[in-house]
């Protein structure tokens, strides 16, 4: 018989296997979202849901670059309230659910992370790493004192997993990821994007209509590496990789720098979610190869060396 090397307990969750839809990626609803539950993903975040419906920025909000996409949506949602129905219809997903809160203060965060595990969120994944809409995302995850106030204000109402999506344009990701554990975190996510942006050199205009976006993709997934393996020496929490996974290798490096899941974003936005069947079986067959029984004995494992 078959042995189930592939299932991982993330901060109380059971995942079937160690690979998980990234927020931001295919959006809101609950039907597309039910769309990648059948194409074996571990576990789904939703896009970003605030407190108030946003339009977000307009057109051109995404622009290719060599290695991946850089994007700045300006967090367009139809704010939590509307965002219930879906996550009611979501709780039906036999993996686990995550949504993803932004705020402009920490009692938003409070707000719309409470409304989202009462409507059956199974987590919330904070949002503190949006690298370019002000007064949120970012300039709350830079910015030590505001992060721990959000995830400790957040942690005292919310009775789910609180997991913190961090951003890698910071000095020293692993001090914030200690500050992120210190606040009451029950998971770290490691990478949201990272800040770039393009220049057409026709017109000498910036191809974004926000001008600055963030970049994802392959080509931020060496930073991605780095930061989880910084942070995994740093904290006991368990991390979540994310960042240009686009095959079982990719996914397999996370895990020996010390993921114990890893997030896919941009790979499911450019070839479809079928990928993540062929992730999963490649974990299993190098799993298998190496005579090991659980994913569990693989994370971190470059640090022994
Ligand atoms: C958006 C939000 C993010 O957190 C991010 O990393 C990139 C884009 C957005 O909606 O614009």
């Amino acid at each position: 018989m078959e042995i189930n090397r592939l299932g991982v307990d993330l901060a109380g969750l059971r995942l079937a296997n160690p690979t998980m839809l990234a927020s931001g990626i295919l959006g809101l609803s609950a039907e597309s979202l039910g769309n990648i539950v059948k194409t074996g993903a571990g576990a789904i975040v939703t896009k970003s849901v605030g407190l108030k419906p946003r339009k977000g920025y307009p057109n051109p909000t995404v622009v290719q670059a060599s290695c991946g996409l850089i994007n700045a949506m300006g967090l367009p949602n139809p704010g939590i309230n509307e965002f219930i129905k879906e996550i009611r219809e979501a709780k039906n997903f036999d993996v686990p659910f995550i949504v993803s809160v932004y705020g402009f203060s920490a009692e938003e965060y409070v707000r719309v992370a409470k409304k989202a595990v009462d409507a059956g969120a199974d987590a919330v994944e904070l949002n503190v790493s949006c690298p370019h809409v002000g007064e949120t995302g970012s300039e709350i995850g830079q910015n030590p004192k505001l992060l721990a106030e959000v995830v400790r204000k957040v942690k005292t109402v919310v009775e789910k997993p609180v997991f913190v999506k961090l951003s890698p344009n910071v000095t020293n990701i692993a001090e914030i990821a200690e500050v992120t554990a210190k606040a009451g975190a029950d998971a770290i996510t490691a990478i949201n994007t990272v800040k770039a942006m393009a220049i057409d050199t026709e017109t000498a205009i910036p191809l974004l209509s926000n001008k600055i976006g963030g970049l994802s993709g392959p080509a931020i997934k060496p930073i991605a590496v780095r930061c989880v393996y910084e942070i995994h020496e740093r904290v006991k929490l368990p991390i979540i990789g994310c960042g240009g996974v686009t095959n079982w290798r990719d996914a397999t490096e996370f895990l020996l720098a010390g993921a114990s899941a890893v997030q896919i974003g941009t790979a499911v936005a450019i070839k479809g979610p079928n990928m993540f069947k062929s992730i999963i079986r490649g974990i299993n067959a190098y799993l298998k190869k190496k005579g090991l029984k659980s994913v569990k004995e693989i994370v971190g494992l470059s640090h022994c060396s």
